[in-house]
């Protein structure tokens, strides 16, 4: 099996999940990435089931708008059914890392105000320790070079993310060389630094469930 057939197989058993629990008024969150568009061309299928959905990236939304979709402003929603996304890394214990795209402000918005947060990786994702993939960091533009000094501290090396701008309008630090012993606790940590707008470790609101893509099939996580 192909990796990308490893994703539609994961986008097909997402839309299987969800499928039973939409109603007519129903809002889908919907993340970003190679994994989610495998999601959303299947999520367009059942359209007729659901209301609408929120999109975590511009992308995500025109695809979504595509497909002859609802988009909904995150403003005007109050309760959404589930979020659907994919990561970059999953430590088996339902924490990841996401942001590879650079939408993970977003994608921790929607996935905050979700009531079940799907997560749907091929198995080339799953890691014993977060921290090799570099941990993204959304930066407000002027606080640049003070946060990449207080990363330092950490031990690791930030990388200024080159003529990338996220839809918020900042830029991105991606953070090499980490090991993350304390998902939680760092998040929290790199979240309290003056300038960051967010970091890319889902793990005080992690996945509910994960459904990997194998070779032989999809394995259903959850803890
Ligand atoms: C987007 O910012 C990310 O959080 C994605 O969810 C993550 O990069 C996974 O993307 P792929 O499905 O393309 O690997």
């Amino acid at each position: 099996m192909t990796q990308d057939e490893m994703k539609l197989a994961v986008a097909q058993a997402a839309v299987a999940h969800i499928q039973g629990k939409l109603g007519k008024d129903s809002i889908v969150g919907v993340g970003t990435g190679s994994t989610a568009n495998f999601f959303i061309d299947e999520l367009a299928k059942i359209k007729h089931l659901f209301d609408g959905a929120v999109a975590s990236s511009e992308a995500t939304a025109e695809r979504l708008k595509g497909h002859g979709i609802t988009v909904y402003d995150m403003n005007s929603v109050d309760q959404m059914e589930v979020y659907v996304d994919g990561a970059d890394e999953f430590d088996g214990r339902m924490n990841l890392v996401k942001g590879g795209g650079g939408a993970l402000t977003r994608e921790k918005i929607v996935a905050a105000v979700a009531k079940e947060f799907v997560c749907i990786v091929d198995a080339s994702k799953q890691v014993d320790l977060l921290g090799a993939f570099p941990l993204p960091v959304e930066v407000i533009p002027m606080a640049r070079s003070q946060v990449a000094r207080e990363m330092v501290k950490l031990d690791c090396q930030p990388v200024y993310r080159e003529g990338f701008v996220t839809d918020n309008g900042n830029i991105i630090l991606d953070l090499h060389g980490l090991e993350v012993e304390q998902p939680k606790e760092l998040e929290a940590h790199l979240n309290n630094i003056v300038g960051v707008v967010t970091n890319g470790l889902f793990a005080q609101r992690g996945a509910d469930i994960v459904l990997m893509g194998t070779p032989d099939g999809v394995v259903e996580i959850t803890v």
